[in-house]
């Protein structure tokens, strides 16, 4: 027998065990055991197949690095008909997460039991894929063809309990499940149980026709914008409930081959895999003892240090936030509650969950309850002076091995960690805006920060649901350094020529969820402004963010006064386009002796796009970030970077580094040396053929 899959039985029973860990995908090797064990237990004497899985969960979807590799035989969908055809009853026993080709596979089971814990989902959209092994006609026919459309385009993994409420699965329980479902076999035989294909079941079409189909690809189209993947799971879902088995798995076997090759596919798979490449640590943090982290100090309780705050609460965590003064703490509070006031008014949270929310977070102004801390965060103002001097205190009031950390947006760390006598324990946990709800989460290492407080800051990352990438110490760190010149080149073709609204349409076109005037005018032009006005290396060029720091000299920041690169109606969002701002561009330009010319969306795209791809191999070649896929993590989960593109690095392999090269040559010499030489890695990688490291 297979070394993944066992065949044993137990009396009348067979019992197939898929042993492949860690999470039991249907490599070729499963794929073939688990058709050699339908086989065997086509041609015994036993009465009834019990398939289960071992080690931590189900199977939890088809082996994603298959993928993109010439098909292996058997195919999925094949062995799961020879499963669904068994002329005996079949009872699949769930536990973990059976998702997407997992559920598939139990799908093709005739009956099924699950753990009471476990999930069961088809989340292949987040992958940019459709269920490509029968579940888009076997989920219809078991829980009706509204429920099955949400699972597959949501992606969101459901209970067994609410598996069992919408027929998914027969049975729920909370004894080992084994032993149940050995039982459940057995009571079904006694019962005189008949296998029970899911294919003979009649799914119900009750107000669903072409037009629903179609009005739900038309909303799709809005909701996830840009996507193939749903559409094709609609299209998929439509032929799996109106054609013969047969003919719509040929047929969706063809889409789901389609998408396999697509750039979305290919992108968010590399994100799946650049997700887990981020989380493993760099060799001398591995095996370090992690320090314990229960009591969690928030230094600050503005914008950041409430949203942190939130998340640390939300997640479980005690978390004390210090501000200046009652006003300021009643303030902070007061941000805290109405956040999940409004969710809670939204449905999104009950009563009982917000109390214990609100128990979780103490806020204060005695600085000296610091000294419990196991861990403390500070989000006060961004200005070096003022850190140093709140982690001089901070180190004459917490513990010895307390860690302290900051999250600073671009001050120096090394220069943070020196005004305390235990630079090992610092670390950088730069968060995004809202901190409780953006998943990504820089960790910064320092020049001294130890092994250990590495380690412990990344395993509590993860601890409290964000995505933690592990950079290095520089001006903006990865994310907000490659913003730089990204900005630098939005503010450049103004003065060139392009409006705000031709740059954010390029760039929005392109995917991103906003432009970069439209962001800037978001996050407050007085930020960046003031940021750059501290920065003692500002290049002598008069062009540099002029246009920024023109708006923001008139007190023009953005969405909070009503005008920015836009105008905004009061309290609002939506932005039109100023003519005052455009006659300003216009004369500053002729000040500064900026010949204007018409500048096409391409050139906006380029421009913006490989001044960034450059900065990252920079910051590569430096050492600051780790991976190019570290990179792409952070801009798709920090930055609003199209997820279908895989991030900024991962868009400039598809383009091909040598056409990158070459535009970023072609810029130099149109536009001179100063922003345009090629990082030296870019230059080796695109000679050498190979990928960014
Ligand atoms: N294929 C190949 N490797 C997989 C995998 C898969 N489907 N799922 C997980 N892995 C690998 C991970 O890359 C990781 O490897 P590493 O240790 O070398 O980095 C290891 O398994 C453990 O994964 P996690 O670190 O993610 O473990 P967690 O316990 O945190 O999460 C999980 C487990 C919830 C199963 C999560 O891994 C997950 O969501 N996996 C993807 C599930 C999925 O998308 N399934 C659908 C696949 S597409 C499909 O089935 C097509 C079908 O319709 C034909
Ligand atoms: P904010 O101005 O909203 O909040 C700062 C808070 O710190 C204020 O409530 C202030 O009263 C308090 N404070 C000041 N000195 C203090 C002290 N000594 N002790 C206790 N509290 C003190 O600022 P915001 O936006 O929350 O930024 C905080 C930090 O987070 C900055 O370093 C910023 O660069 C960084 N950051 C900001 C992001 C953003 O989008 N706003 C994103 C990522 C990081």
């Amino acid at each position: 027998m297979s070394q993944t899959v066992s065949y044993t039985r137990d009396g009348e029973l067979a019992v197939v065990t898929i042993d492949n860990p860690p999470v039991n995908a249907t490599s070729q090797a499963v794929r073939a055991g688990l058709l050699e064990a339908i086989n065997r237990a086509v041609a015994d004497d036993s009465r009834a197949l019990v398939l289960c899985c071992a080690g931590r969960t189900f199977i939890a979807g088809a082996d994603i690095t298959e993928f993109g590799k010439p098909p292996l035989a058997p195919a999925l969908p094949d062995v799961l008909d020879a499963l669904e055809a068994l002329p005996k009853p079949v009872i699949v026993a769930i536990h973990g997460t059976a998702l997407g080709g997992g559920l598939e596979a139990a799908m093709a089971g005739h009956y099924r039991i699950a753990d009471s814990r476990a999930k069961l989902g088809l989340p292949e959209v987040k992958l940019g894929l459709l269920p490509g092994a029968g579940g888009t006609r076997r989920a219809p026919r078991l829980m009706g063809v509204k429920p099955s459309l949400e699972l597959m385009t949501g992606g969101a993994p459901i209970s067994a309990e609410a598996a069992r409420a919408s027929g998914l699965v027969d049975r729920v329980t909370q004894d080992a499940l084994l032993p149940a479902a050995l039982a459940y076999a057995r009571e079904l035989l006694a019962a005189g149980a008949t296998p029970r294909p899911t294919a003979a079941i009649v799914p119900v079409l009750d107000g669903i026709d072409t037009a629903w189909f179609a009005a739900e690809k038309t909303a799709l189209r809005k909701s996830a914008r840009g996507r193939t993947a749903p559409q094709r799971i609609v299209d998929a879902l439509e032929l799996g409930v109106t054609l013969p088995p047969a003919e719509a798995a040929l047929r969706t076997r063809e889409m789901f081959l389609e998408l396999v090759s697509s750039t979305e596919s290919k992108a968010l798979r590399h994100l799946f895999f650049a997700e887990r490449e981020a989380a493993k640590l760099p060799a001398d943090c591995r095996d370090a003892t992690r320090r314990t982290v229960e009591r969690i100090g928030v230094l600050g309780g503005g914008t950041m240090g409430a949203g942190i705050a939130m998340n640390f609460a939300e997640s479980g965590l005690h978390v004390t936030v210090i501000e200046t003064d009652d006003a300021a703490a009643a303030r902070a509070l007061e941000r805290i509650r109405s956040t999940w006031q409004a969710a809670r008014a939204k449905g999104r949270l009950d009563d009982a969950t917000l109390a214990k929310r609100l128990e979780r977070v103490r806020v204060s102004t005695e600085f000296s309850l610091m000294a419990d801390m196991d861990l403390v965060v500070e989000a006060i103002f961004e200005n070096l002076q003022v850190k140093q001097e709140v982690f001089g205190r901070l180190d004459a009031v917490c513990r010895p091995g307390a860690i302290l950390a900051s999250n600073t947006s671009y001050q120096d760390l090394d220069a943070i960690a020196a005004a305390t006598s235990r630079p090992a324990d610092v670390i950088g946990m730069h968060y995004f805006s809202p901190a409780n709800i953006m998943k990504l989460l820089e960790v910064v290492r320092g020049a001294k920060t130890a092994p250990d407080v590495v380690a412990t800051v990344m395993d509590l990352a993860r601890r409290v649901g964000k995505i933690p990438a592990l950079v290095g110490v520089c001006y903006g760190f990865v994310g907000n350094r490659m913003l730089i010149p990204y900005g630098r080149e939005a503010q450049m073709l103004l003065l060139e020529g392009a409006t705000p609204s031709q740059v954010d349409g390029a760039m929005e076109e392109f995917g991103m969820a906003m432009g970069p005037c439209a962001v800037g005018d978001l996050a407050g032009l007085d930020v960046g402004f003031r940021a750059r006005s501290s920065r003692s290396d500002r290049p002598d060029d008069p062009r540099w963010f002029r246009v920024g720091d023109m708006l923001a000299e008139q007190g023009r920041f953005g969405q909070k006064t009503g005008a920015g690169f836009y105008l905004y109606e009061a309290g609002g969002r939506e932005r039109r386009p100023d003519p005052a701002v455009e006659q300003m561009i216009r004369d500053e330009a002729a000040r500064l002796g900026v010949a204007q010319r018409a500048i096409s969306a391409t050139e906006i795209v380029e421009r913006l796009m490989y001044a960034m791809v450059n900065e990252g191999c920079r910051a590569l070649e430096e050492g600051i970030a780790q991976r190019a896929s570290d990179i792409d993590l952070i801009y798709a989960n920090g930055y609003g970077f199209p997820a279908v593109r895989g991030g900024p690095m991962m868009y400039a392999q598809t383009v091909g580094l040598g056409d990158v090269l070459a535009r970023i040559r072609a810029f130099r010499e149109q536009l001179g040396p100063r922003y345009w030489e090629p990082s030296a890695l870019l230059v080796r990688c695109a000679a050498s053929g190979e990928s960014l490291p």
